[in-house]
Parts: structure tokens; C-alpha cells; sequence
């Protein structure tokens, strides 16, 4: 009786040790112990090392011989940026090199200025092509001014762009003044306007040499100076000789001046056609 008792004892202790859901043998059901097989042992310890060992030596080059821990600090330091912020859209992107958030918001700034004075220019030609006005002359010369600072406006958001920033469109409202009777105040504003603007351009080379942005102290000062000074110098000339027209036959005679001198043929300079080399006039009247 003792050992057919023992053997059933045995049996049952077998049996809950192997089927311990199954088991009939008791009314309470045994504690299901957890899974711990070598398998759940990779993927909950080893599995997460490697991957770390593997990710920190692709984006660092570092030997894989290193502790965990170097590698833990590795990838927590490579998914969160240099700066240690949290990944998203806005943290810094490998694309953007060495551009600065300064230099970013000026040229933004600048944007806005461009497209504000192509808007201001845009407004001038308007009132000029107007039936009552009908100054085809000053109509074509600010609308060619509005489509040179519209230009502008897109070379430096291509910048931007290029140099992995982010644009911030403007949001341009119509220009204070709307009224462009006196030809002599609207070339004393568009003069006004143009030195405003080599004032921000300047400020902008300031500040792309603080922050060794060559390319863009090259782009502004070779190319964005020369055309400022250049349109300061004829808008300087027109108003001198918009002062001379005191009655509607000089305001004529202006105007077709204006018009033989920047409109008619004058395809993209606005230089006047006895300042111009030979080599430019034959760019332009080719
Ligand atoms: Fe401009």
C-alpha cells in the first residue's frame, strides 16, 4: 500500500512538472510558472545588445569590443541629435551643414523685404497702367523693377533651401501708400526703398562672415550689392530728371524717355544705354 501510495506520488509530481495546466490530479490549479527558454533569453537580452553594438558601429566606426554601455550612451547620443533634443521634424538634419539659425532667420527677414518691395513696385506700375495715368514708360520700368526684386526674393529662398533651412513665407499686405501722382515722390520712394534694402544686404554680409558663411557673403556681395548700387545710381538719375516736369507734356516727354531707355528692347538691365559696354549691348539687342 506504502509503495503503490509513493509511486502515485512520484507520477503526480512528474506530471505537474511537465503539464502543469493539464494537470487532474488536484482541484486548485498550480502557479503557471514563466517561460524563460534560451530563445526568450535572446530576444530580451541578447537581441537589443547586438542591435545596439551594430547601430553604434555603423554611425560612430567604433569597435565593436567596446562595453555596452559605451554603446548604450553611443545610440541614445544619435538618436536624440548632437544637442541631446528629441528626434523630430525640426531637430537638426545632417543636410543642414554648419548653417546657422542667425544666418536662417536673416535671410528669411531678407525674403520678406524683397517680396515686400516687389510688391511696392507692383503697386507703381499698376497706377501707372491705369487708363486715367497712361504712362506706358513708368508701367513697364516698375513692372520690370517688381519682377527683379520678385526674383531676388526667390534666389535667396533657393538658399535657404539648398542649405537645408527651413523658408518661412511671407505674409505680404498691400503697400501704405497706393497713390503714385507725383512721379517725382515715387522715384524719391523707390530710391528710398532700394537704399533700405542695401542696408539689410550689408547687415547680412555682416553676419554670414560672423558665422563663415562664405558662400553666401560671395552671393551677396558679388552679385546682390553691385545691382543694388546700380539701381540706387538710375533711380538717383530719374528723380533728378522727374523734378523737371512741371506740367503733362514733361510728364510725357519723361515717360518716353523711360520708356526708350528701359522698356522698349530693354531686356534685362537697367542701366542706360550709353553706360552700357559694347559686349552688354550686344547681349541685350542680339
Ligand atoms: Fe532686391
Amino acid at each position: 500500500m506504502a509503495v503503490s501510495l509513493l509511486s502515485r506520488r512520484l507520477f503526480v509530481c512528474y506530471w505537474r512538472q511537465f503539464f502543469p495546466q493539464k494537470s487532474k490530479f488536484h482541484s486548485v490549479r498550480a502557479p503557471r510558472s514563466k517561460p524563460c527558454s534560451l530563445r526568450n533569453y535572446h530576444r530580451k537580452n541578447i537581441g537589443p545588445v547586438m542591435y545596439k553594438i551594430n547601430v553604434a558601429t555603423f554611425y560612430k566606426g567604433v569597435s565593436p569590443s567596446c562595453n555596452v554601455s559605451t554603446y548604450d550612451s553611443l545610440v541614445k547620443q544619435k538618436s536624440s541629435g548632437s544637442d541631446g533634443k528629441k528626434c523630430g521634424e525640426n531637430e537638426e538634419h545632417p543636410g543642414r551643414h554648419k548653417f546657422h539659425k542667425e544666418v536662417e532667420a536673416a535671410l528669411n527677414e531678407q525674403i520678406e523685404i524683397e517680396f515686400k518691395a516687389s510688391f511696392a513696385y507692383l503697386s507703381m506700375a499698376c497706377y501707372y497702367g491705369k487708363s486715367q495715368v497712361a504712362l506706358p514708360g513708368c508701367q513697364g520700368f516698375f513692372m520690370k523693377m517688381h519682377e527683379e526684386e520678385h526674383e531676388h526674393g526667390i534666389v535667396f529662398l533657393n538658399y535657404v533651401l539648398m542649405r537645408g533651412g527651413q523658408v518661412q513665407v511671407p505674409c505680404i499686405g498691400p503697400p501704405d501708400i497706393q497713390d503714385w501722382k507725383d512721379i517725382s515722390k515715387t522715384f524719391l520712394a523707390a530710391v528710398r526703398l532700394e537704399s533700405q534694402v542695401k542696408e539689410k544686404l550689408e547687415e547680412l554680409v555682416e553676419l554670414a562672415e560672423k558665422h563663415h558663411d562664405y558662400q553666401l557673403v560671395d552671393l551677396v556681395s558679388g552679385r546682390f550689392l553691385e545691382e543694388q548700387n546700380k539701381s540706387i545710381q538710375t533711380l538717383g538719375r530719374l528723380l533728378t530728371r522727374s523734378k523737371m516736369t512741371n506740367c503733362d507734356i514733361g510728364k510725357h516727354l519723361f515717360d518716353l524717355h523711360v520708356y526708350e531707355s528701359f522698356v522698349n528692347n530693354h531686356k534685362d538691365n537697367f542701366m542706360y544705354k550709353s553706360e552700357l559696354s559694347e559686349e552688354e549691348l550686344k547681349r541685350i539687342y542680339k
